[in-house]
């Protein structure tokens, strides 16, 4: 599984997004260890607080699906910064990821122009109960 091939799914998933507070699509993909790529979106509520992030989603899809192993994830969202995953997203990846996680980052407009880093260079010192 490429980068190219993730950031394709995630930028596919995104047109799903609801988002109509934001008018802010995000989509993510994260590809586990069975080799499954499994999507997100996110999803905004009119009580702003509910929402959810595209990445969270992703996630919480893949655990549901039985496969809680994540070795890659790719974000894309529309024009502006690099979507970087919030911190909250950052935490809940440590959960289900190792530090060296590659997290794939692009603008829907330019998938080529990715950029890569992991989730450890984001989350240093992550928390951990055990
Ligand atoms: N959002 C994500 O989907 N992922 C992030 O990592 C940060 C923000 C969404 C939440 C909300 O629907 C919109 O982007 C604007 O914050």
């Amino acid at each position: 599984m490429s980068p190219a091939e993730l950031l394709a799914a995630a930028d596919l998933a995104r047109l799903c997004a609801h988002a109509p507070y934001s008018n802010y699509q995000v989509g993510a993909a994260v590809l586990t260890a069975d080799g499954s790529v499994i999507t997100g979106c996110n999803v905004e509520n009119a009580s702003y607080g509910l929402t959810m992030c595209a990445e969270r989603v992703a996630i919480g899809s893949a655990v549901a699906l039985g496969q809680p192993l994540i070795s890659a994830i790719a974000i894309v969202a529309g024009e502006g910064p690099p979507p970087f995953p919030c911190g909250a997203c950052r935490q809940v990846l440590s959960e289900f990821a190792a530090s060296e996680l590659p997290i794939y980052v692009a603008n829907s407009s330019a998938l080529d122009r990715y950029e890569t880093t992991t989730l450890g260079a984001l989350l240093p010192h992550a928390f951990r109960l055990r």
